[in-house]
């Protein structure tokens, strides 16, 4: 018998479940073994509502909402002021390394709090002794010219003159001195000029540059016309409600020197810590959150990294705001190989989730996001936010100079556990030993690698090309909100489905000749 078609809703109600497995019979994995990303699908719902109708406000900690679930991992080839000021201007927040001194960090982390949007607070500056020659090579280097010449070549040294293209364009002797070509009558704004009042002058000046200096004529930023021509407003913007200033996490280690440096990181400004650490359930952690608790009540904790729920419980018990997830599942990571510890991070993220969830304490998903739908998977499996080292390395934000290899435009990531990263600084002030405790082995075991990742453009875009996607998924999801996401994951609503290794080649790209995979536009 073929049933009438009018009356298809009706029979789909009288099955006793809906299609496919709900996220308990997805990750009962007693006896099956731990899942990844890769291992499962989300079905997809019902679409009535427009992609950007979606939603994507997440907590990082018990006390810090973000309007995008993205946030920057602490490491020294991923996060430093620049990276924490565009993720925290498109939404997330990045969280500053600690493999640097104390000093260093903390002046990161006010760079990022006294950030202005639209003002360069780091330009590029040349000193006047400088040539011709050296000043070409800058602009071959950095794609563009208009260089403010300081005394000493230096920012917040005196401003003494401005290069711009043109000044050097026909100069054919290179070996002139710039002080003889440079433009000397600078336009500048004062320090403490709003946006649109240096903006203003730019429009009426017709600079290209417009520095910005001190009461004695020192220059601590810039305007740029071109900047001006794409100023984008963030209305995104991870921002604290009393100062407006835009949201800005470091990480520490847990080592007894960890409290002075973090003393320093709150006098800068900071809003979050992270305990930086491979296996964060130690009493040394412990100790460590109690007596940040204690002495900076205000500040949020982040503790970690766990992958089960008793490591988890310590934490929690202890006063921890946010939980970090994931152990041996970064792309530069080789702990699971080498340590023999670890989980897949799809079963870590459910059960410490689902766990820490119960307490009203929000988890970072952190490692093996390799693109959108991995954001998707974990956000499906209780994380609130997710953490990213390899997708936003070899950006324009992250911290290292690009180099050429095979034809290719490349940028250094590595492990914090890797080799090059625990021998930075000679060990000295070195976070990459402290998160794996090894600051006092003879011989460093290794628990990541260094190497290098290919140039991603701007998180200016790629953050906004994350962000669309996960609004494009979650409309194909049929939710428009993070918040009905988990209460429909939770209520057995949205239904997964495993995905077996032919599924998984199935969902590739395949019997292609060649194609390019461009991701956004
Ligand atoms: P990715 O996003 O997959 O590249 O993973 C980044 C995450 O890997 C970081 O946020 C850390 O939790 C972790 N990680 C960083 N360095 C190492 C390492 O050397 N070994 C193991 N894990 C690492």
């Amino acid at each position: 018998m073929v049933r009438d078609c009018a009356t298809a809703l009706e029979y789909l109600k009288t099955f006793e479940e809906k299609d496919g497995l709900s996220v308990e019979q997805l990750m009962d994995s007693k006896t099956r073994g731990g899942l990844t990303y890769n291992d499962f699908l989300i079905l997809p719902g019902k679409i009535g509502f427009p992609s950007s109708a979606v939603t994507l406000q997440t907590k990082l900690t018990k006390k810090i909402t973000l309007n995008a679930p993205f946030v920057s991992s602490p490491m020294d080839t991923v996060t430093e002021s620049d990276m924490a000021i565009h993720v925290a201007l498109l939404g997330g927040i990045g969280i500053v390394h600690h493999n640097c001194s104390p000093e260093d960090q903390a002046a990161m982390v006010k760079k990022v709090k006294k950030y202005e949007n639209g003002f360069i607070n780091s330009p590029v500056v040349i000193p006047a002794s400088a040539t011709v020659g050296q000043a070409k090579a800058m602009r071959q280097k950095f794609g563009f010219a208009g260089f403010p010449v300081t005394e000493n070549g230096q920012l917040y040294s005196k401003l003494i003159g401005i290069v711009t293209s043109r000044d050097i364009q026909f100069v054919e002797d290179d070996s002139l001195p710039i002080s003889e070509i440079m433009t000397k009558e600078v336009v500048t704004g004062a320090q403490g000029i709003t946006l649109a009042k240096g903006n203003d002058i730019l429009k009426e000046t017709k600079k290209g540059k417009l520095p910005i200096v001190d009461s004695e004529g020192n220059i601590v930023s810039m305007l740029s016309r071109s900047d001006l021509m794409k100023n984008q407003t963030f209305p995104l913007a991870s921002k604290s409600f009393a100062t407006k200033q835009l949201l800005c996490g470091a990480s520490i280690g847990t080592m007894p020197s960890d409290r002075e440096r973090l003393k320093l990181l709150v006098e800068a400004g900071l809003d979050v810590v992270v305990l930086d650490s491979s296996q964060g359930n130690s009493i040394f952690q412990l100790d460590l959150i109690k007596w940040i608790k204690q002495t900076f009540p205000d500040l949020e904790v982040i503790a970690g990294n766990v992958c089960t729920r008793e490591q988890a419980a310590s934490l929690i018990a202890a006063g921890a705001d946010g939980l970090r997830i994931g152990m041996g599942t970064g792309s530069i990571c080789i702990t699971q190989e080498v340590m023999a510890c670890g989980r897949p991070q799809g079963t870590a993220v459910y059960n410490v989730s689902k766990f820490a969830n119960e307490f009203g304490v929000p988890c970072i998903a952190d490692g093996g996001i390799q693109n959108i739908g991995h954001l998707v998977k974990a956000l499906a499996l209780g994380a609130s936010t997710c953490m990213m080292g390899g997708m936003l390395a070899g950006t324009t934000e992250s911290p290292g100079e690009y180099f050429y290899r095979d034809g290719k435009r490349l940028k250094t990531y590595r492990g914090m556990g890797s080799i090059d990263a625990m021998q930075k600084t000679g060990g000295k002030d070195n976070a990459a030993t402290s998160r794996y405790f090894s600051e006092a082995d003879h011989v460093l075991v290794a628990q990541g690698v260094s190497g290098a990742v290919v140039d991603k453009g701007s998180v200016k875009k790629f953050i906004p090309y994350l962000y669309n996607g996960l609004q494009h998924s979650l409309q194909d999801i049929g939710v428009q909100s993070l918040e009905e996401f988990n209460e429909s994951v939770d209520a057995g609503n949205i239904r997964f489905e495993f995905r077996t290794a032919s599924a998984q080649l199935e969902g590739g790209i395949n019997n292609m000749h060649s194609y390019e995979k461009r991701l956004h536009d």
